[in-house]
């Protein structure tokens, strides 16, 4: 096999094991895989009825209670993307002609409230600029102005690496009798969480971004509330695959036949959360914490402009403002030349928005030298000034 250029060498020399064909992924999700991952990925095929994938999946479920803190809710682990989390909370919780609120700070939100439209909700939305934290108070004014029954709130949203307020946000919706979904598809694994203490309704991530597994499971918790406003519904839920209320009785009994699931995913995604509970919840969480401190101070260090607001910015994901508005010409250089991948903002902000992911088993050392790098490649393109702080009023947007 013939490899192309790529970040091995560096990453050994950090002490990070990664195969030869393996590029650096800083981007925000899918990231790169343990190798004790791949080999499960690489290893042979289980009947998904069997005795001994009937006893992985189990495992997989009680790991994914671990990593939500989830004891008191109903845990769900299946086969689809972290969009699959979306929309299966939407269909399962929300009627035709129900009024819903989504919060919406990027383009995740945005996604949320779009799949709110496709199934028939009367879909409100309160718009926060790019890079703002969605606001309590502007949450608590708007749930008094009308009757909603669920409220859509994005944990990170990925596209601006804005982190907001979960606990606050689900607290004004407890006060007002509202359900609350959180998409947590770019914080669990990375950023505290704990199902039971924040009360939220629905909370779901997905395998590949802070859990580091490969694409392509979903993981749902929801409370004893949620299962019964959906048991209760006049209206049936309009799908099959994405019926919450169909998934439940899977879990205790993975034999029984809803549809194949992947299950070398589902075997990779249990040993990426035994390296996870390897790690300790607590242990990650400060890792991460010190993976985007590094992450920010490099990022101010070159003058650019964060899009998150301070206070307000993620662990997970760091995105800034590229004033020569070159950002793809940074990301494709630093691709080919050094086999990193970061990742560029969504549609109009493509040119002038990059974003660094910096989650799963990434190690403070590797993430420097990546950052060392990527400065090096901004300073060739003109991206930064010497390496020395530029005047912050020349990188307005
Ligand atoms: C916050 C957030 N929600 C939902 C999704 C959708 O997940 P997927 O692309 O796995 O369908 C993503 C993907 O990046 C995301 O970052």
């Amino acid at each position: 096999m013939v490899h192309e250029r790529c970040f091995y060498p560096v990453a050994a020399r950090m002490g990070q094991v990664f195969q030869m064909d393996d590029k650096l992924l800083l981007i925000p999700g899918p990231t790169n895989l343990s190798p004790r991952v791949r080999e499960v990925m690489a290893g042979p095929q289980l009947p998904h009825v069997g005795s001994q994938f009937y006893s992985l999946f189990k495992e997989t479920v009680a790991l994914a209670r671990y990593v939500f803190r989830n004891e008191k809710g109903v845990q769900i682990v299946f086969t689809g993307s972290g969009t699959v989390g979306m929309e299966s909370s939407v269909v399962s919780l929300v009627a035709h002609g129900d009024r819903t609120l989504t919060l919406m700070n990027g383009y995740f939100g945005h996604r949320m409230l779009m799949l709110n439209q496709v199934h028939g909700a009367r879909a409100d939305s309160i718009d926060h600029p790019i890079g703002e934290a969605a606001d309590p108070d502007a949450l608590r004014h708007q749930l008094q102005k009308n009757k909603y029954s669920v409220a859509f709130i994005t944990h990170i949203d990925t596209s601006s690496s804005v982190i907001n307020p979960v606990k606050e946000l689900v607290e004004e919706c407890q006060k007002a009798g509202v359900l609350s979904v959180v998409d947590s598809v770019c914080a669990i694994g990375g950023v505290p969480l704990d199902f039971d203490k924040l009360g939220a309704d629905i909370v779901f991530t997905a395998s590949q971004k802070a859990l580091a597994g490969p694409p392509g499971a979903v993981m749902v918790a929801a409370s004893q509330r949620a299962i019964e406003h959906m048991e209760k519904r006049k209206e049936p839920i309009e799908s099959y695959y994405m019926n919450l209320l169909k998934w439940k009785p899977i879990m205790d009994d993975p034999r029984m036949y809803l549809a194949t699931p992947a299950t070398q995913v589902i075997m990779a995604l249990r040993e990426a959360m035994l390296e996870v509970k390897e790690e300790g919840m607590e242990s990650r969480w400060a890792r991460h914490r010190k993976l985007g401190e590094i992450t920010r101070s490099r990022v101010e260090e070159w003058g650019q402009r964060f899009v998150a607001e301070e206070g307000h910015r993620a662990d997970t994901v760091t995105s800034f403002w590229v004033q020569k508005e070159n950002a793809g010409e940074i990301q494709g250089t630093l691709e080919k030349e050094h086999g990193i991948m970061i990742a560029r903002g969504i549609y109009e902000d493509r040119d002038k928005m990059l974003r660094i992911g910096h989650f799963g088993i990434l190690t403070t050392d590797t993430l420097r030298g990546a950052l060392d790098t990527l400065e090096q490649v901004m300073k060739e393109l003109g991206a930064v000034a010497g390496g020395v702080k530029v005047a912050t009023s020349d990188n307005k947007r």
